[in-house]
């Protein structure tokens, strides 16, 4: 993943706060620091209810992959499937207790999204497009000036587990994983 965004793009603190526990959980306590020292970034005590630079989260993303060896597209996916737990305890009056992992991914945009949106108009989240292409697939389309698919396929593998059903769930992607425009199967193999 190459630094795409520009100096203008702002996110949601909830990127980097649970950035930051992903770090930690992973890598251990005082780790983190060091990350934030090694990416030089401005800001070090992310608040949740703040905006920050997208550069900041490549950043940080670039320095964690050094540290730990994974490749940035790598991290981005088990960050992304890691924060799933967290999202959804945030987000949790937005959707129905009966979900599972298919409802979720087919109303993530309709209701999780645009409850994002609507809580904190500064706030940015991918457009995603989910056809049913029959009863055990749904294609997803994701797009977004920040090229984060790796964070795209991390968080529906997280929403898969968080339904405790991985097993039963395959997810393909189909593009490039640095593109804007990322196409994702997902099979239910029930
Ligand atoms: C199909 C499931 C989902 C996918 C593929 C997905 C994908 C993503 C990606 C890749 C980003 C990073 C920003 C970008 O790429 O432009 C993002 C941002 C975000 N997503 Fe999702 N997401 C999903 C579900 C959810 C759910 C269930 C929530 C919970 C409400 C959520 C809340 C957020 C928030 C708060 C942001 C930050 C927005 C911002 O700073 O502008 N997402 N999403």
């Amino acid at each position: 993943m190459e630094k795409q965004s520009s100096a203008q793009d702002f996110m949601h603190g909830s990127i980097f706060v649970l950035l930051h526990r992903f770090v930690e959980h992973t890598y251990g306590t005082g780790i983190w620091e060091k990350v934030l020292a090694g990416a030089g970034v401005e800001n070090t005590g992310y608040q949740l209810h703040e905006m920050y630079p997208t550069d900041d989260l490549f950043a940080l993303a670039h320095q964690i992959s050094e540290f730990s060896g994974d490749s940035v597209y790598d991290l981005m996916e088990q960050y992304g499937e890691f924060m799933v737990p967290d999202l959804l305890q945030m987000y949790k009056k937005y959707f129905l207790p009966e979900w599972r992992t298919y409802e979720m991914l087919l109303y993530t945009e309709e209701k999780m999204h645009k409850a994002v949106r609507m809580e904190d108009g500064r706030t940015a989240p991918p457009r995603l497009t989910v056809t049913k292409q029959d009863k055990n697939r749904l294609v997803i389309d994701y797009y977004s000036k920040r090229r984060l698919s790796g964070v795209a396929v991390g968080i529906i593998r997280g929403i898969a587990r968080y339904y405790h059903e991985e097993d039963k769930v395959t997810v393909t992607r189909l593009s490039k994983p640095e593109a804007e425009q990322v196409q994702i199967l997902v099979d239910f193999n029930w």
